[in-house]
């Protein structure tokens, strides 16, 4: 079950970076860095990060917009709460086929509700990511 489930993780999502975020006071750290890959000389950034750690119930979903804008998403359906998987720029459930947006609009349902999302700063080349509300 649990390899089954690494490898549908690995097709599904080529750029895919899973990292444990670092928890500090009530924030989520994740160095902006980790969004960088580097073909030769030039930076590219991916479009997503998924973070876990294991003080979180479910991971979130990092998502650079832009340079000046990330949005973080929970990554639990409001639809019955399956854990959401990403594709690219949006996040589909696997239970009944609800889609978000990167902005955790919904974009098909049966789910109604956007996705739960938490306030990101950016400061010092992190984001932090402020999970007072969980
Ligand atoms: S739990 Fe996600 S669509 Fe039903």
């Amino acid at each position: 079950m649990g390899g089954a489930a690494i490898t549908t993780l690995l097709q599904g999502c080529a750029g895919t970076k899973i990292i444990s975020g670092k928890i500090g006071g009530d924030d989520l750290v994740v160095p902006l860095k980790d969004f960088e890959t580097k073909a030769g000389n030039e930076i590219h950034y991916k479009k997503y990060i998924v973070v876990q750690n294991e003080i979180l119930q479910y991971p979130i979903c990092l998502y650079r917009i832009n340079e000046n804008e990330y949005t973080a998403l929970w990554m639990q359906c409001t639809h019955q709460g399956a854990e959401l998987q990403v594709f690219g720029d949006k996040l589909q459930c696997p239970a009944h086929g609800s889609e978000f947006t990167n902005k955790g609009i919904v974009q098909s349902g049966p789910a109604e509700t956007k996705l739960r999302s938490f306030p990101v700063i950016i400061e010092a080349n992190q984001l932090k990511i402020s999970l007072k509300a969980i």
